[in-house]
């Protein structure tokens, strides 16, 4: 068990990959904070986007999971949050890079364009994979 808590969310494009990377998560010693959706109804992607930056903010979790169908409207939506840096990644690489050089705090994946295997993939990576710093937080500072 690790210390940290682990939001993730999805609107309906994403449920089924949420609901397989919520277990992947606690099997990898993260308690998880699921804020839904929790069926496969037609749903607003804006809606847990937001959900997701307020769990960040309040300090609910410490960082994220979102998922739609292709990944994008969601990390639209969560980048309109100063503090958050949400990263839609397609395989182990951009999921290893976006942790190296962007510190993104939320992994972004879409549930109809990445298989589950590779998604699955990016997940672990991501959540194992340390920030370098040094000049990489110089250009974060520029965002903030
Ligand atoms: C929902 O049909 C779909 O538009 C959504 O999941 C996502 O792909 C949007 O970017």
């Amino acid at each position: 068990m690790t210390n940290e808590v682990i939001a993730i969310a999805s609107d309906h494009g994403g449920f089924d990959y949420k609901e397989i990377l919520k277990s992947e998560l606690e099997n990898m010693g993260y308690e998880v904070a699921d804020l839904g959706c929790h069926d496969n109804s037609s749903v607003d992607y804006p809606d847990y986007a937001n959900k997701l930056a307020d769990a960040l903010k309040d300090g609910t979790a410490d960082r994220g999971v979102l998922i739609c169908g292709t990944g994008i409207g969601i990390s639209i939506a969560a980048n309109r949050h100063k503090h958050i840096r949400a990263a839609l990644v397609h395989d182990a690489l951009t999921a290893r890079l976006t942790r190296e050089h962007n510190n993104a705090n939320v992994l972004v994946l879409g549930g109809r364009t990445t298989g589950i295997e590779t998604a699955k993939d990016c997940l672990n990576v991501f959540f194992n994979t340390e920030f370098e710093g040094d000049r990489h937080q110089r250009r974060i500072d520029k965002m903030s």
